[in-house]
Order: C-alpha cells, then structure tokens, then sequence
C-alpha cells in the first residue's frame, strides 16, 4: 500500500521536474572556456566524465532561454542550475556566453547588452579559464593554479548536488540557500526557500517569502535530522561543519556512479530523488513536508488544498484562478478572484464547505447563535467567511490554508464547516447545469447509499467506545465523558498538585491506565478551538514530553488527560528531604532529557512551541528516573488568558527571563534562561532564591556565575553529593547554565545547542557574568524578593 502510494506520489510529481527530451546537441565535447572563446546557441560544455552539461537551455513552451547546467546521462533533461534566472534572453544564437576582457568574470550578453555576470572578484589574468566539473559544480579558476575564484556551486538555484555546500560562510561572505523556481517553465526566484538557521542552530528552515517558516528539518543530531527518521533508509551521508564564521551542511552518495539529488521543487517542497537508469526515470525516496497542504501559501486565496487526489488545489465555488496562465504552470500561489465581485448591500448569501480544516488566522468574535455570527459577517463588507461553533469566527479580505479533509478520516478532531460568502447571483446555479447534476445524482444515489452503508460499518468496527486508552496509543486522542472522569478520579478525591493553570488528580481508568487529570481554570474558548488546539497539543510525542491522552470537553469543564507518571516532580528530588538523593549521572540525564523535550517544543514542532514556564515543578521523573516535562501547549490553549496566568504566578520569579519584566517580545530563548535557572539548581541541589546559611546574602546565580569565570566549580556541585560527579561534565554543565542565563536572549543558546554541548559534541567559550543579575543584586533587589515568596508582581524593577 506505501509502495503503492509512493508511486502515485511520483507519478504526480513527475510534470513537476523539467523535463525536454530533444536535448541540445553539443557542437562542442570540452569542458573548458577560456578567454577569447565563447558558448552560444546549442554549444555547451561537457563535463570530462560526461556526467553534466552546460549551455543554454529553454524550459517547456517559453521560448525564453537561459544559460545552466543539467544531467547529461538523464535522458529527461533536468536541469539543475540557473546562471540568469531572473532575466532569459529571447535568442540563444544571437547571445554568448564567455570570459570578459579582464578574464575576471564570466558573462553573457545578448547582441546589445550585458545580461548576466559572475561578478567575481578575482586578481583577474589572461589564464582564466572556466571548467565544468563532473560533480556539476562550475568553477573560474587560474588555468595552472588550482585556487578557485568563483563557482556556481556558491550560488545554487533549485538543487543542492553532492558534495555542495548549503549554509554560510561569514568570512568569504557565501550564504548558500535553496530558491524554488517560479512555476514549471519559469526558473526565477520563487516564493519558497530551504536554508540553514541563521542563529547557528544546525537545522534547516524551509520558508515563503523568506521570513515565514512552514517546515523545519529538526536539529542535527550528527547523524540525521530530528524531524526526518526516514534519512535512516537514505544512502547518503551527511557532514556538518559548524563553527563561529561557518555553519554549513553537505552530503555526499556513497555510490559516486549515482545520480541523486535533493530539489526543491515550486510547490515548496524538497525532494531526494535519484535517477533509475533502466526506467529512465526519477524515483522521489522521500519528500518534505510530507504533507504538501503545508507548505503554507501554496494554494492562495479562496482555494482549497487537498492531498488525496490532484489536483492539489482548487479554487472554491464562485471563483476562478487570478491568473489562469500561472495556474496551469502549476503555481496557484496567486489564489482565485469572484467571479461576481460582492455587492454589500445584504443580498450576499453564503455556501457552506464542509469537512474542511479552517483557514488560518480568523478573527473571533463573541455570538450567541449561528445567525448572530452570520449577520455579524454579513454587515461588514470587508468578511469573506465565517465559522460558527460557541464562538463566531470571521476571515476578512482573504484567507489562506483552507484544507480539505477526506471524509471519515481520522482528522475529525480538525474538521469545520465554513460559510463563504458569494455574490446573490453566484448562489443560484445555472438551469443546465442543475438538470444535469439532478441525473448525475440520481444515478450516483445507489452508489453512495451502498458506499455510506459499508463505511458505517467500517466506522463502527474502528470507533470503539470513546472510553479507554487504546485509541490513544495508536496516536489518537481520546474524547472523555466527564462523568467517566469523574468515576475513574472518585470525585475528584486524589489530588497530586496544583499547577498554574488548574489543580491536578489522579485517577484510574477501567483497563487500569493510571492517569493524571488536569482541571483547567480560565478556558474561555469555544469548543471547536478548544478541540483543535488539544489535537495539536495531542500530536505531539517525544520521550521526554508528558503525554496527552485525551480530553474532556463538557460545557464550562475541560480537562486534560495526561499519563501518570509515577516519581512525581524534579523538585521533590532535588530539595524535599527525601532520603533518596540523585546521584550526579541521574541529574546530568534529567538535565540532558529536559534539554532535548524542549528542543522538541521549539524545534521541531510544526509550529514552535514556547513552554513560558520551565521549573522543576514541571519536570516529572518515570520509574526510571526519565525526566518528561508537563504543562506544555498552555500558552496555545489558553491564549487569551496566558498572560494574566503568568503575571498572577506565584514563586516563578526566579525562573523568569528579563524579557517578560521589561515588556519586550518574548522568544523560545525565555525558557533557555528557565532551564538555565533550572539547571543551576539541579546541579546545586538548593533553590535560587535561598538564603544562604550563613546569613551573608549572595544571589546563587550571580555567585555561581562568578566561580564559574575563575573555574572554580566544584564549590556549585551540591554538597549532599561529597564532590562524586564527572568533573568535565560538571564543568560543561555549569557554563552551560550560565550561557542560558545571559541577559540578551541573543547571547543564549537555543534548545538545540544546549542538546550539543551537553552531549559534548559542541564545544563553547567561557561565559560573561549576566550584567543584569549584578546590577540587581547591587540593588538589592534580589534579596528582598527572595525574602518573600516572590509574587511577580512585585517585580516591577
Ligand atoms: C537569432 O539570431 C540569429 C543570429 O543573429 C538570427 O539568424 C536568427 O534569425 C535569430 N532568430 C530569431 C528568432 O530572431
Ligand atoms: C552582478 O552585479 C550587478 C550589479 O551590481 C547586479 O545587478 C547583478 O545582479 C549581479 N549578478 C549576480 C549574478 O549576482
Ligand atoms: C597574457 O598572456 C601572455 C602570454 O600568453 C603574457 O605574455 C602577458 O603578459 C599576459 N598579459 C597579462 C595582462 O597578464
Ligand atoms: C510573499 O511576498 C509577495 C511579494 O511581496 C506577496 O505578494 C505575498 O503575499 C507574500 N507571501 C506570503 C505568504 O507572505
Ligand atoms: C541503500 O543501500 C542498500 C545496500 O547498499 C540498498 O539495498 C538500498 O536499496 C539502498 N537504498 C537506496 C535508497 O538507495
Ligand atoms: C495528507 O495529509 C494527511 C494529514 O496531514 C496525512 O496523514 C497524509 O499522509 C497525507 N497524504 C499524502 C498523500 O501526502
Ligand atoms: C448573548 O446572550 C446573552 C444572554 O442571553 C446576552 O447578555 C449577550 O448580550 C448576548 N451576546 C450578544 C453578542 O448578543
Ligand atoms: C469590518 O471588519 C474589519 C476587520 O475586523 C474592521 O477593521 C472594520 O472596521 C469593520 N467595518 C465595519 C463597518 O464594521
């Protein structure tokens, strides 16, 4: 069936690679240019292994052509770079392509103008020459010095060869990125881009209009990316170079004789794909998102995306694509236009869409009914559509990400119902065309009574009842009844804490799954919100992340159904007088296990994920002292009411990042200040915010910020564990911590490169002394808050 569905997938992708089968013939076999000759026409140059070609070309039906590379042994051309993408000439043979006078540039120019140049700067000579590699990688060199002066592999287009670099290299002031082409027969610069983090997180980012990120490869773990389990099957082999100046990334096949590649194609999304001789054909192994709905922005406005069965987007009824030529080159990004433009004048109707997942950011509004929610919209020219489901949700102007669901998929929790406004005239269909849909109804009628007849049993034979947590192990989220909760916590009676956003219990489920059970305070959403937040919330798995079983959605009651997890919370172990005292390795893997559940969250989320409060209250330890942190996904599900949560929170403080007290924008670097707290701790044994014995106040922090600079670390390491600890490791650990509490969150690392240094991989220099901290323990700020409980609001420095 997967090999089936792969095959389809190829098969579909296929009019999406360049292919033109009367390849140009080379009237020229060299792979050389040097001064005084020139390409032009249908002369190109050969690689020596006869592995790539270059020359001019032209993409589809344009009559447009530019200068690039592609593969010689492909018989469906495919090219892979780009010189001039933004600017064709009109007539290959009245165009050339050569060295320019100085021999520092290669240019093209048509029979006016200059078209295109390498603008290399080089110590210019008369020995330049030009080479095509047989690794497709063009470069300008000095005939007898092997220094290379320009290459194209520094200036890649679509496709990202063997053995090119992706990444930047600050010194030579190189920044390798993927750019997709426009449409099918348009190489210039498209919407989407596949590039490395430009804050030295050694991940890759795809994203539109460069800033909107809709994908992320995941962090680097040394052997394959995060997000992307499958590279496990890839033959190829990855290599990261990572240092101040220089973050980049490249591969390599392990069989030179293949040809592979990975491409980012115009619909946004990557593709590794090799090329099988005997089919003469390119097999896709794997491509990224692996949804091509979420490559955002790729249907535009007032279209549909669909995954299930091309095309992929639609436009909706009542409209029709903005621009029908680029639409049938397969870019849709320009969305659709009205037929019949609007009239405001309360004549409008709606349409209503079924099974959709709802467009992305709509504006909500309280009604009480769906006719509320409707005159709301239709009073306002500026609404386009609605929802309405407890609350009134309203899209202005436009709207993007509208998906179409198959029916009775296992997406009900995302399901919607949208209403989309349409022209009076737009609502009433043409008489023929309603004669004609009567007879396909009739006839269709047995088929779909058959068809739903079979599918309500299928369905009755999957839906067990909602109650019990098989579901949930398969990855779905079970929907409780209150009162089974209620049942399986006995009233409620067995409560293990109280959290900043409900108290929690614990309870017991028939099949005898412990669970804990949150009861969350201030929901204020509607239920449909509710429901889709907590399937996202419920989408995400990792080890060291608590996971969500279900949840009960019950008027004004919603609670969350976690899995129980047996030791309780990191600050027991740590300060409660428990006799068990961790051993250092156990503290170094929480600290490691914590690390890696919020790299998790920030990284390799489809949307990241801030958790805004990180303390050891939320980590929870498992039998085997596997630390899983709780309390994700707050901040998403409670929106409205985070902030006023978090500012009436008691006894945070000490794990606050000064952002959140200066007002500034607040980042995923927020919780690496909170880590940074908590791992001080964790390695201390002691809250921050104590006093210490001998009355004589020092901020912890700040001092152990302090030892730390004269190296001095063992004095950190918590005297209950008599100096038993892995010096590197305690020494990594505490420069680490201080590195996360630095006062601008651009001095702290991310998630993901606390990960590294703990696991030793990345190496980093030794930290300042956070600035603020002194400043406010000069002021003696600190000390009067820690005399208190520390009430944030007391916090105003
Ligand atoms: C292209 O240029 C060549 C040489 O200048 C000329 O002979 C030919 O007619 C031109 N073709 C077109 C379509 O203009
Ligand atoms: C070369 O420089 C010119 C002028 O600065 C610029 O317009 C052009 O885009 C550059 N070409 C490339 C390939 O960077
Ligand atoms: C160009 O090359 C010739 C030899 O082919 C050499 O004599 C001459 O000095 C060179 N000119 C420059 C400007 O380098
Ligand atoms: C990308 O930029 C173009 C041009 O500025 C704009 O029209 C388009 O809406 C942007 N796309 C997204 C998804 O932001
Ligand atoms: C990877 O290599 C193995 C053994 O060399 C081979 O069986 C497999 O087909 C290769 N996979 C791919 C995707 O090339
Ligand atoms: C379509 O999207 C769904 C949900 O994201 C996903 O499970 C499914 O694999 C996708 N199908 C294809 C063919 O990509
Ligand atoms: C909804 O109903 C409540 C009580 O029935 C009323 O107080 C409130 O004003 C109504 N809301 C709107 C937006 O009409
Ligand atoms: C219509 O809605 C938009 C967006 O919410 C708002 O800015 C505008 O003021 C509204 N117009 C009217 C007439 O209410």
């Amino acid at each position: 069936m997967a090999i089936i569905r792969l095959l389809f997938t190829a098969l579909l992708l296929l009019p999406f690679f360049l292919f033109f089968s009367s390849g140009a013939k080379p009237q020229t076999a060299a792979d050389t240019l040097s001064r005084g000759q020139s390409l032009s026409g249908e002369q190109t140059l050969v690689s020596k292994g006869g592995s790539f070609e270059f020359g001019f070309f032209s993409p589809g039906n344009s009559h447009k052509y530019y200068v690039g590379i592609w593969y010689k042994k492909v018989s469906k051309q495919t090219v892979a770079w780009v010189a001039n993408r933004e600017k064709p000439v009109s007539n290959a043979s009245a165009s050339e392509l050569k060295l320019s006078e100085d021999g520092g540039n290669l240019v093209l120019a048509d029979s006016k103008n200059q078209i295109w140049s390498s603008n290399s700067t080089s110590t210019a000579s008369n020995s330049t020459i030009a080479v095509l590699l047989d690794s497709g990688n063009l470069v300008l060199k000095d005939e007898f010095g092997s220094h290379i002066f320009w290459q194209s592999f520094d200036h890649p287009t679509n496709a990202w060869f063997p053995g090119a670099k992706l990444g930047y290299d600050k010194l030579n002031k190189v920044d390798r990125l993927l750019t997709s082409w426009r449409n099918s027969e348009d190489p210039s610069a498209g919407p989407y881009s596949v590039e490395i983090s430009p804050n030295g997180i050694t991940q890759l980012y795809f994203l539109v209009n460069r800033t909107r990120q809709y994908f992320t490869t995941g962090v680097w773990d040394g052997r394959i990316f995060s997000a992307i389990p499958e590279m496990r099957a890839i033959n190829s082999t990855f290599d990261l170079v990572a240092g101040k100046n220089v973050n980049y990334f490249s591969y390599n096949v392990p069989d030179a004789s293949s040809i592979a590649n990975y491409m980012l194609d115009f619909t946004g999304r990557i593709i590794w794909q090799q090329w099988d001789p005997p089919t003469e054909k390119w097999v896709m192994y794997c491509s990224l998102p692996r949804d091509p709905c979420d490559v955002y922005a790729l249907c535009g406005s007032f279209s549909s995306c669909r995954n299930y069965s091309s095309p992929s987007c639609e436009c909706l009824q009542g409209f029709e694509p903005l621009s029908m030529e680029e639409w049938n080159l397969g870019d849709h990004t320009r969305g659709c236009a009205r037929k019949t433009s609007l009239r405001c004048d309360g004549n409008d109707g709606f349409v209503k869409l079924s099974d959709v997942q709802l467009p992305a950011n709509p504006e909500s509004l309280a009604a009480n009914s769906t006719e509320e929610c409707e005159s709301t919209c239709l009073n306002n020219c500026s609404c386009v559509a609605y929802a309405y489901d407890t609350e009134c949700l309203m899209w202005n102007g436009g709207f993007l990400g509208l998906k179409k669901l198959p029916v009775g998929s296992n997406n009900d929790e995302m399901l919607g119902v949208l209403y989309l406004r349409l022209a009076a005239s737009e609502l009433v269909r043409p008489k023929s065309e309603k004669a004609r849909t009567v007879a396909l109804i009739s006839s269709v009628a047995g088929l779909v009574l058959i068809t739903s007849l079979v599918s309500v049993l299928i369905w009755r034979f999957w839906r067990k009842p909602a109650f019990g947590v098989p579901e949930a192990a398969r990855g779905f989220l079970v929907p409780f009844d209150y009162k089974d909760i209620k049942r399986a916590t006995k009233d409620f009676s067995e409560k293990l804490g109280q959290g900043s956003f409900g108290a929690v219990f614990k309870g017991i489920l028939p099949d005898s799954t412990v669970i804990a059970v949150k009861k969350l305070e201030g929901v204020r959403q509607g239920e449909k919100q509710f429901r889709m937040e907590v399937s996202t919330i419920g989408m995400i798995h990792h080890v060291n992340l608590v996971r969500l079983l279900g949840f009960c959605s019950n008027g004004d009651r919603r609670l969350l159904v976690y899995d129980y997890i047996p030791r309780g919370s990191l600050d027991s172990c740590l300060f409660g007088s428990s006799s068990e005292i961790l051993n250092w390795n156990q503290r170094y893997q929480v600290a490691l296990g914590t690390a890696r559940g919020l790299a998790y969250l920030h990284e390799k989320c489809r949307e990241c994920i801030m958790h805004c409060d990180i303390k050891p209250e939320n980590i929870l330890l498992d039998m085997n002292m596997c630390p899983k942190i709780a309390d994700f996904g707050m901040a998403k599900l409670l929106s409205h009411e985070f902030s006023r949560v978090l500012t009436s929170m008691r006894g945070t403080f000490g794990y606050l990042a000064p952002e959140w007290l200066t007002g500034s924008a607040i980042t995923p670097k927020a919780d690496v200040y909170s880590y940074g707290m908590m791992l001080l701790e964790i390695i201390s044994g002691r809250r921050n915010t104590d006093r210490t014995e001998d009355g004589v106040f020092v901020y912890f922090p700040l001092w152990a910020a302090i030892k730390v600079n004269e190296r001095d670390v063992l004095c950190i390491l918590d005297q209950k564990l008599e100096g038993d600890a892995n010096a590197e490791e305690l020494s990594r650990a505490c420069k680490i911590a201080c590195w996360c509490i630095q006062d601008q969150e651009t001095s702290r690392p991310t998630m993901g490169h606390v990960v590294h240094q703990l696991e030793g991989v990345l190496d980093m220099g030794m930290p300042p002394i956070p600035r603020l901290l002194q400043k406010l323990a000069a002021d003696g700020f600190i000390s009067t808050l820690s005399e208190s409980t520390g009430e944030f609001y007391s916090a105003q420095v």
